[in-house]
């Protein structure tokens, strides 16, 4: 049992008790579902009761939180952990102008063919603890530094090892070797590696780019995307990253559960996502903008037009080397107009609808006691405090 909870932050509005709220915001705060002063007792990795501290039953093991603040555990629904060796030069190049255009893929793409499995798996596992350290409990993995049926089904085996949000991204880019033979590659994607892939992965997803000649064209990621969903997989799109394109309407017209990245939209791709807003969620990704030192998304051009959306790390070697959902939601703050309460909410219920997930991303009774903690008396410290690690994985 925990008690002496400051605030307790439950993403369920019927939850949320009048005590006034304490926060500037205030008319904000409430679709939190925020809770002052308040208890909960865990059982079996479930929560069992949530109420007032006073209130609080009697229990085998008593938590005394001291005044901070609960929050579900962010829920990461977009990351590339699967891969090996890093591209700081690159990082160094965009720095002072360098333009990403996605072709750094293939460096990546040669180191982590050349890790052994169990040079994956560890070092899968040391971006798993790093992001359970700073908060998050559910995360998404995809696979798309292998591009060969075996790379990519080995990359897949082992996001499957920590978590069941596997991502099959076998259209990430044409690889170098196939550079001339596109066609060719396309077939091999929907073909020998989807077979080998579809076991170990609930999602597809592809790299519609065509501002990018490394990456898909509308006909081919729909070619692609649709043999997915004929192979049992449910869709997601990488769309609109590097300028104006098809991502956000094609994922709108084949229902994907998201569209990430939507930093270039037009007025018919916003109108497209607001229509959609109970099956497409459009995953904003900060984390990118600020190490491709590129415009961000508007953020509140989608959420004042009635968007679902949500935040995600897009941890990958190439556009964004941080895990951190925290230093993601003081980007969409600082950067991209969003309010903490809104930032806090596309960080668990948003980012967990976009991954179709009704369990998580909300602290209620019945429901999995996947917790952050802060030290710090309120989730707006999490924008506040950028950069000192104040959220960890409450266990
Ligand atoms: O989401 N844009 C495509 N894929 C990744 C970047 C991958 C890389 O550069 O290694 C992304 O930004
Ligand atoms: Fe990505």
């Amino acid at each position: 049992m925990f008690v002496g909870i400051g605030e307790l932050v439950t993403c369920d509005l019927d939850a949320a008790s009048d005590a006034p709220a304490r926060a500037a915001s205030a008319a904000d705060d409430t679709r939190l579902g925020i809770r002052r002063d308040a208890a909960l007792v865990v059982q079996d990795g479930r929560i069992t009761w949530i109420g007032d501290s006073a209130d609080a039953p009697a229990a085998d093991r008593r938590i005394n939180l001291e005044g901070r603040a609960v929050l579900p555990g962010f829920v990461d629904s977009h990351s590339h952990l699967v891969f090996d060796g890093d591209r700081a030069e690159e990082f160094a190049a965009r720095m002072t102008g360098e333009r990403y255009d996605g072709g750094g893929i293939g460096v990546s793409v040669d180191a982590t063919r050349a890790a052994s499995d169990e040079r994956l798996r560890e070092l899968v596992g040391r971006r798993v603890a790093e992001m359970r350290a700073q908060g998050t409990t559910t995360v998404e993995i995809k696979s798309g530094y292998g591009l060969t049926v075996e790379d990519e089904a080995r990359a897949l085996r082992i996001a499957r090892e920590f978590t069941t949000e596997t991502t099959f991204l076998g259209a990430h880019v044409v690889p170098p070797e196939a550079r001339d033979e596109r066609t060719a590659y396309v077939e091999l994607v929907i073909g020998p590696m989807l077979e080998a892939c579809a076991p170990h992965a609930k999602w597809a997803d592809v790299f519609c780019e065509p501002n990018s000649p490394h990456a898909f064209t509308e006909d081919e990621s729909r070619t692609v995307l649709e043999a997915a969903r004929d192979a049992g997989l449910q869709l997601r799109v990488h769309g609109n990253q590097l300028g104006h394109g098809p991502g956000v309407q094609l994922a709108v017209e084949l229902g994907a559960a998201s569209v990430d990245h939507c930093t270039f939209l037009s007025d018919a791709d916003v109108d497209a996502l607001v229509q959609a807003a109970n099956t497409t969620t459009a995953t904003l990704l900060p984390g990118v903008e600020f190490s491709t030192r590129s415009p961000y998304p508007d953020a509140r051009r989608l959420i004042d037009a009635g968007v679902s959306v949500a935040l995600a790390t897009d941890c990958n070697p190439g556009t964004c080397y941080s895990d951190s959902m925290p230093f993601v939601i003081a980007l969409a703050v600082r950067e991209m107009g969003m309010t903490p309460s809104e930032a806090v909410w596309a960080a668990t219920r948003g980012s967990a609808k976009a991954l179709r997930r009704n369990d998580i991303g909300g602290i209620v009774v019945g429901g999995p006691a996947d917790l952050a903690v802060l030290d710090a008396p309120s989730h707006l410290h999490l924008a506040y405090r950028a950069g000192v690690p104040i959220a960890r994985t409450l266990s």
